[in-house]
């Protein structure tokens, strides 16, 4: 059977044609069960078009969730370091402020007991030497007592006897004498001389919140001869506490070292004695001359900041205190304040965070929006390239099919003519040398008919045996003929599928294309390598197809024989079907045995491709429509 002759396609048909090659050709070989040496050729050409970029996220990302968190966290931190370091200095100003006030009290209670002494002191001078009734009744010194008791800070003066009787006494008691002789003022000196030393007034005393400063009287070989006490008044001193500070809840004592409370302001309603185990006896057991605490008030329960001094040469401490509560008063007011800035700041920096964020979202969806267009519109032009070359490939073939074809056939009928005039020629003559010329002539022009044959081939212009024929036998028959072909260095293996459709095709043709595609990977492989043949099925559906011929799809069997040879560059590849295009050096090859595959699979009603890589190896795939006939041997 003589397939028919195919014109060649019009500019359109072919474009159309090339394009769909060019897309259809992925998704055929894609179905295909590719062998493991090709897998890496498939994955090559997958990858040769950069994947389009994933779509960025509806949602906010994590770092943008993360820079909100910080537009938040960030000025609240700095809240907290602002809060602590103003804490601090409140505290430290406090401190400050409590220092200083208990150093003017210090200094105003100093004052006071050297008036004290020094009143003492000119008393005891007054009286030297004096028996008691000139004291009792002397005028003047009644006077003079009289003149000293209206200095602010003293509240009395007395002149005590031995027994412990007043003897002279501003402002004049009552009853006189009064005993004295339980006061501590008294009992101090009366032993020893305790020099000006300060004593509280008992309980029972009508001056009970108040205290007694004392000098002892010596005679001049100095015994005891009574005592000269004076009686402060506390309000002098509870008046200028008063006024020492401006703080609410503020206290101030004046405190004797065994922890009598001498003076209180505000002022306590009885007597009190601080005990060992109170806050301030604690701090004045740890330092004794001056100190700064923080502790619970013994006498009201209130917390305070507490300083204390010790008054230099007496056994007094001034005790200074401003509640801890006005001093966090004053630190949440400047927090407040901080506040008043700070949280509008930061909701203004929350919302210009959420606001750049949500741009910077917008702008990426954006440009990612512009990137897979321009990505998509790359992608439509690489495959128009593409299609445009695989067009033009397609003329370039068909043109030389037909210039190959009308040449080698109009050179064939010359031979024709030649050869039946040499064979005329032959055998008459009887110049031995002129019938071997003319058995030259013979000979050349068997040669001459066989690379016709081969162009016709290409050109698809050569009259084929077809019958139906079943691969898989076919290659099982050439395997020896390969292996002798192909030489010991190289391996072959082959996985035919065991259900493979028959085909209808010239056998003779096809064994000369396997022939033709051993030796190229013969010579591809000059160190050795391995051949791999395989068969299977595979359906095209319709539209799926590359050519105008076969829009139908169908069955087709593939025949796939691939080496792990040198490789094609993509230049040789492109030209690889050309007759006469070889890359092998002159009388090496003459260019035509993939031509000749190439013929043979479109006048069989199929096709063939190549895929190749350089350094890794060829894959020719000749499709080949499945035979249609009823199967006569019916096996
Ligand atoms: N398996 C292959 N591996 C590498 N290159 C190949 C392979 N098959 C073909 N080629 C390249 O394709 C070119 C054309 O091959 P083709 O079979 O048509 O001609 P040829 O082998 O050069 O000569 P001949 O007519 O003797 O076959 C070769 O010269 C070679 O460069
Ligand atoms: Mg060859």
């Amino acid at each position: 059977m003589r397939l028919p002759q195919r014109a060649a396609p019009s500019l359109a048909r072919a474009l159309a044609s090339a394009r769909k090659r060019a897309a259809i050709g992925e998704d055929a070989n894609s179905g295909l069960r590719s062998a493991p040496v090709f897998e890496w050729l498939r994955r090559a050409v997958e990858t040769h078009s950069d994947p389009i970029e994933q779509r960025p996220p509806r949602h906010l990302t994590w770092s943008s969730r993360l820079l909100l968190i910080a537009s938040v966290a960030v000025p609240m931190l700095l809240f907290a370091v602002a809060a602590w370091q103003n804490y601090r200095l409140v505290k430290i100003q406090a401190e400050q402020r409590v220092r200083i006030e208990t150093r003017e009290l210090e200094e105003h209670a100093l004052r006071a007991l050297e008036t004290y002494s020094l009143v003492l002191a000119w008393i005891d001078g007054r009286i030297f030497g004096l028996d008691w009734d000139s004291i009792e009744y002397d005028r003047r010194l009644r006077r003079l007592l009289s003149d000293i008791e209206t200095l602010p800070q003293i509240g009395s003066v007395s002149i005590v006897d031995t027994l412990g009787h007043i003897r002279a006494s501003e402002p004049p008691l009552v009853e006189l004498p009064e005993k004295v002789f339980a006061h501590d003022a008294f009992v101090a000196q009366e032993s020893r001389d305790a020099g000006v030393f300060v004593g509280r007034t008992p309980a029972h005393h009508p001056t009970a919140v108040s205290f007694e400063i004392s000098r002892r009287r010596s005679t001049a070989d100095g015994s005891f001869d009574g005592v000269i006490i004076v009686s402060a008044r506390p309000d002098y001193f509870s008046d200028f506490f008063s006024t020492v500070s401006a703080e609410k809840n503020f206290s101030a004592s004046l405190v004797r070292r065994d922890g009598a409370l001498l003076v209180r302001y505000p002022p306590l309603p009885g007597p009190f004695v601080f005990n060992a185990d109170q806050p301030i006896m604690k701090a004045i057991a740890a330092e004794l001359d001056h100190g700064l605490f923080w502790g619970r008030g013994a006498t009201d329960g209130i917390e305070r900041l507490l300083g204390y001094r010790h008054l230099a040469g007496y056994p007094l401490y001034i005790v200074f205190g401003i509640p801890t509560g006005g001093v966090l008063a004053s630190w949440r007011a400047n927090l407040v304040d901080y506040l008043v800035f700070a949280v509008p700041a930061s909701l203004g920096l929350f919302c210009m965070t959420l606001f750049a964020v949500r741009q910077l979202h917008q702008q990426k969806f954006a440009s990612w929006r512009w990137r897979s267009t321009a990505q998509r519109l790359q992608g439509e032009m690489d495959r128009r390239i593409k299609a445009e070359a695989d067009l033009h490939q397609a003329q370039k073939m068909e043109a030389l099919g037909q210039l190959t074809g009308s040449v080698s056939h109009d050179f064939n009928n010359m031979l024709t003519v030649l050869q039946g005039c040499l064979e005329l020629l032959s055998g008459r003559q009887h110049d031995q040398k002129l019938q071997a010329r003319v058995e030259m002539a013979l000979a050349t022009i068997k040669r001459g008919e066989k690379l016709t044959r081969h162009l016709l081939a290409f050109a698809r212009r050569q009259p084929l045996e077809v019958t139906r024929v079943r691969v898989n036998d076919l290659l099982r028959r050439m395997h020896e003929l390969l292996v002798q072909t192909l030489g010991s260095d190289i391996s072959t293996a082959s996985e035919l599928a065991p259900d493979l459709w028959p085909v209808n095709a010239d056998d003779a043709q096809l064994e000369l294309v396997v022939i033709n595609l051993a030796i190229n990977a013969r010579d591809a492989m000059p160190t050795g390598g391995e051949l791999r043949v395989r068969t299977y099925n595979t359906t095209i559906l319709p539209g799926q197809l590359l050519e105008e011929d076969m829009r139908e799809g169908g069955d087709f069997v593939v025949l796939e024989i691939a080496d792990t040879g040198s490789g094609m560059p993509p230049d040789v590849a492109a030209r690889a079907f050309e007759p006469f295009f070889t890359s092998k050096p002159p009388g090496k090859g003459t260019g035509l045995g993939l031509s000749i595959v190439y013929g043979f699979a479109r006048q069989s009603g199929g096709w063939t491709t190549i895929r190749s890589e350089v350094g890794h190896g060829t894959s020719v795939t000749i499709f080949l429509p499945r035979s249609r006939e009823p199967d006569e041997s019916n096996d």
